[in-house]
This record gives C-alpha cells, sequence and structure tokens, in this order.
C-alpha cells in the first residue's frame, strides 16, 4: 500500500479562540506568527448547541490576509449555504458526513464552486462512511473532539482513527487534519498517525498578541515535526 508523499505540516488557528472584538486583527497576528491556514468554524446552534458566525464575518475577515480560509461547517442542512460562504471568500469547506443524506451531492456542490472539497466525522462516526467518496476530496477533517466549543480535551481514541484515514487514503494526495484539543502534548500523536493539519484554538490563541501566537504556533510545529521522527 503506497501511501501519499508526506504533505507538509500546517497549523491551522481556530478563530473561534480569537477575540471576537477584534476578529480581523486576530486573523492577521496568527497569520503573521506562522499559521499557514486560517479555520473558521461556522456553527448554527441546531447541528451544534453553539452559535458562532456566518458568511458576513467571513467576508468582512478575507482582505485581511491572502492566507488559506479553510471553513468548517458545523450547520445542517450545509447545501442551502455552501454557495454564500464560496462567495464569502472561503478556499476550503468542509461538511460533516453527518449533516445531511447526500453528502455526495454536496462534495460536488463544493467542487462545482471551485473551491478545496473537505469531508469531516464526528468521533462516533466510522471511516465506512467515506470510503465511497474518497476520489471526490481534496482534505479529511478528523474530529477529536464532539464539536461545538473550544477548549475541550483531545480524545486519544482519535489516534487509531487518524491513522486508519491514512492507510484508507493510500497514494492519494489528501490532506488530514485533525480538530479539537490540539496542544503541544497532542499533536505529536497525531502527526505519527499520519495527520499533517491542526486546526488549533485555545493553544494558539493564549497569551497577549502576535508575541505570543508566535511562540504558540512554533511548540506547535515543533512538537509535530517530533511526531515524525
Ligand atoms: C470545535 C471546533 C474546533 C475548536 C478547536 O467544534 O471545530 O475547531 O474550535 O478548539 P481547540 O483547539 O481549543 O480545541
Ligand atoms: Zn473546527
Amino acid at each position: 500500500m503506497t501511501l501519499a508523499p508526506r504533505l507538509p505540516i500546517r497549523i491551522a488557528p481556530s478563530i473561534l479562540a480569537a477575540d471576537f472584538s477584534k476578529l480581523g486583527q486576530e486573523v492577521c497576528d496568527a497569520v503573521e506568527a506562522g499559521a499557514e491556514w486560517v479555520h473558521l468554524d461556522v456553527m448554527d446552534g441546531h447541528f451544534v448547541p453553539n452559535i458562532s458566525f456566518g458568511p458576513d464575518v467571513i467576508k468582512s475577515l478575507r482582505p485581511y490576509t491572502t492566507a488559506f480560509f479553510d471553513c468548517h461547517l458545523m450547520i445542517s442542512p450545509a447545501d442551502p449555504y455552501l454557495e454564500a460562504f464560496a462567495k464569502a471568500g472561503c478556499d476550503g469547506i468542509t461538511v460533516h458526513a453527518e449533516a445531511g443524506p447526500h453528502l455526495h451531492r454536496s462534495l460536488q456542490t463544493i467542487r462545482s464552486l471551485g473551491k478545496k472539497v473537505g469531508v469531516t466525522l464526528n468521533p462516533a462516526t466510522p471511516l465506512s462512511a467515506i470510503e465511497n467518496v474518497l476520489d471526490d476530496i481534496d482534505l479529511i477533517l478528523i474530529m477529536s473532539v464532539n464539536p461545538g466549543f473550544g477548549g475541550q480535551k483531545f480524545i486519544p481514541a482519535m489516534v487509531d482513527k487518524i491513522r486508519a484515514a491514512r492507510t484508507m487514503v493510500g497514494g492519494r494526495p489528501i490532506e488530514l487534519e485533525v480538530d479539537g484539543g490540539i496542544t503541544a502534548e497532542t499533536i505529536g500523536a497525531a502527526t505519527a498517525a499520519g495527520a499533517n493539519v491542526f486546526v488549533a484554538g485555545s493553544a494558539v490563541y493564549k497569551g497577549d498578541g502576535i508575541a505570543a501566537y508566535r511562540e504558540n504556533i512554533a511548540r506547535l510545529k515543533a512538537a509535530a515535526e517530533d511526531g515524525r521522527r
């Protein structure tokens, strides 16, 4: 079984943990501090027990950076809103396999909108839910917490799921992203299991401003690289 060439380590700060009173500055600071992606946690209070922000907020953030906008839709249904998030400036749109009955159609729609196609699974959802759409996606997001809130503990059982996902992907150039409870203490196991993109909210937006964010991101990257050795 050939595995895809190792994709670069990427840190994707979740702005859910940022200071909402100055989101534009917080996005700039995280990118300036070394983040490659910006993780946008969209929550509807229905699919998850929390409400965050919608496409208009993302549209207002777009001019602040050219960094990859990695949009995680924790909404159901997702299909009626895909175009709005694409137009708002998202570069990648990730939908939950659990969000509706026609996952393949949702992925086709994201592709038709010219965006990177992502699919994500809640911790209890088996990988078999996406085994038939591997040729239609660019990214798999493994939830390592139950979605809805930042600052939760990483679920250790997800390490085996990450490893199984990497094997399932085989030689396909699919980004393997992990989301929830990623810290310098947990990122190594996730990297060793085959993940290459790491969402981190509270572990990045800890301390105040760009110097702290730079230190936090550097620690995460160092721990991720250690996990690859
Ligand atoms: C949870 C979100 C995660 C979360 C990550 O529903 O999808 O992206 O904000 O926050 P931390 O890194 O603090 O667990
Ligand atoms: Zn997320």
